[in-house]
């Protein structure tokens, strides 16, 4: 198929042009795997019964489990980076032209990726970590507390600005396509 000159530096868009997208999809995969298996973990009688005591899925140290980190690494993970991979190529196949810039797709893929990742471990560990705490009436929780509520909002924006830069990218895609439709067809075209 040949497509309009785009960032990509390319008039042509064949198969593997679309190749950069495999990563979202695999990532996506990777995502749905950890969030099912954490989602048969949490139903588990004895995981169940634990995390009930620590306050999932209302509130407390459990809630950071059940159901935050579950409910981030499937739909975050697992539904937005399909998503985001579906809608780079839906724009550029429908649209006839590369999408704005492959470079901010790549950076946007590791900043969400490295945001998810941290901000589900973060809330895995940090809600088992103040659970036992809670648990033994230990007052170091507080302490904590106060490392979890530093921590969580780096990764959170992170992941944000992942998020963000994809957006970015889609909008100034949606941008050049309008552009080349309000450009006179040159010969040949
Ligand atoms: C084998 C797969 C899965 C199992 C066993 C599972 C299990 C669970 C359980 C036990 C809860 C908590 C209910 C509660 O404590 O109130 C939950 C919540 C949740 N799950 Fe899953 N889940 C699975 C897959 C998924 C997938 C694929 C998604 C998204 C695409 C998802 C999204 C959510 C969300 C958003 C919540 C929070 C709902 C709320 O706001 O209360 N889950 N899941
Ligand atoms: C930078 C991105 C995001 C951050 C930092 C973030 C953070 C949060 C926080 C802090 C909460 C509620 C906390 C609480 O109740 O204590 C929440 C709830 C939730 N978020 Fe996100 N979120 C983000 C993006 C998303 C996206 C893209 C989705 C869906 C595609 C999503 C789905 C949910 C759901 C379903 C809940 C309710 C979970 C429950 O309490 O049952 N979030 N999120």
């Amino acid at each position: 198929m040949v497509v309009r000159e785009g960032r990509g530096g390319t008039n042509q868009q064949g198969p593997g042009d679309h190749r950069y997208l495999l990563k979202f999809v695999l990532a996506s995969g990777l995502s749905f795997l950890v969030g099912s298996v954490h989602g048969v973990l949490q139903l588990l009688p004895p995981i169940r019964a634990w995390l009930d005591s620590i306050g999932s899925p209302y509130g407390g140290p459990g809630h950071l489990i059940d159901p935050l980190a579950h409910a981030h690494i499937n739909l975050i993970g697992g539904v937005t980076l399909l998503a985001m991979a579906v809608s780079y190529y839906l724009v550029s196949v429908i649209g006839g032209r590369p999408i704005h810039s492959r470079r901010l797709a790549d950076l946007s893929f590791w900043t969400t990726v490295t945001g998810l990742a941290s901000f589900y471990l973060i809330l895995v560990i940090f809600g088992a970590w103040q659970g036992e705490l809670l648990l033994a009436n230990d007052p170091a929780i507080e302490q904590v507390h106060r490392l979890y509520s530093a921590l969580v909002p780096v990764a959170a924006t992170i992941m944000g600005a992942g998020i963000w830069m994809y957006l970015a990218n889609l909008l100034l895609s949606f941008r050049g396509l309008r552009r080349d439709s309000s450009q006179p067809p040159t010969p040949g075209s």
